[in-house]
């Protein structure tokens, strides 16, 4: 009999910065879900914004074995982004740039490169070896069409935490209504594509 051992499951894991449930970020975010589910991924969607999460205290020095020192409600949740096979930032724009929810699980992820002291007396940032993972940004603004700051922030975020960019939906509207993207079917359907897609391009562990 041929050895019938089960690959393990691929995960997908969405950092959601908006603080509004079935807000557009919330909606291409679950569709961008779906898509990876449709493959057979398992998903997780963390909604910042529900969560007590400590500013990064800039510690200075590496937390050992350990994403970071402090073991917030955010902490389990880093362990999962550095163990998952997709990982998607959702954020809506706030004065430029992202909202600070987002920004807070941003600068916690700083020990991913951990500062790490040599017997040589020099300091580098070192690096961890972490899984290769994918990487979607979900950006939702409001006429301006002024992403650039966000997205470089989240770009950064990608380089840093070691996570390739794989694709991004940039979605701007006039509209006053929560979710309005719903009137946007079409890029909903493409944000549920990109899902898939990346789905089928994760990188094997
Ligand atoms: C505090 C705050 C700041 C905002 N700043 C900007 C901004 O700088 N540029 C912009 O295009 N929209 C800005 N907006 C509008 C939001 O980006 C817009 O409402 C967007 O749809 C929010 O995403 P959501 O619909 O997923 O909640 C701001 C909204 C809030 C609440």
């Amino acid at each position: 009999m041929r050895n019938m051992k089960s690959l393990p499951t691929k995960t997908i894991l969405a950092f959601n910065g908006s603080p509004v449930k079935e807000s557009s970020t919330d909606l291409i975010t679950r569709e961008i879900l779906s898509g990876a589910a449709e493959e057979g991924f398992e998903s997780e969607h963390i909604h910042l914004n529900d969560l007590d999460i400590l500013p990064c205290q800039s510690c200075g020095e590496s937390p050992g074995g350990k994403l970071c020192f402090f073991e917030d409600d955010l902490f389990p949740h880093l362990h999962k982004f550095a163990d998952c096979d997709i990982a998607v930032v959702s954020s809506p724009v706030y004065f430029d740039t992202v909202s600070a929810q987002t920004k807070l699980m941003v600068d916690r992820c700083n020990c991913f490169k951990p500062l790490t002291g040599y017997e040589t007396g020099d300091f580098r940032f070192a690096d961890l070896n972490l899984k290769p993972r994918l990487g979607i940004i979900v950006l939702v603004g409001g006429e301006r069409e002024k992403f650039e700051h966000a997205l470089a922030v989240v770009k950064g975020f990608f380089i840093w935490t070691g996570v390739r960019l794989f694709d991004q939906i940039i979605y701007a509207h006039g509209e006053y209504t929560k979710g309005a993207v719903k009137d946007n079917q079409e890029l909903l359907q493409k944000a549920r594509e990109i899902g898939r897609k990346a789905a089928r391009s994760a990188i094997p562990k």
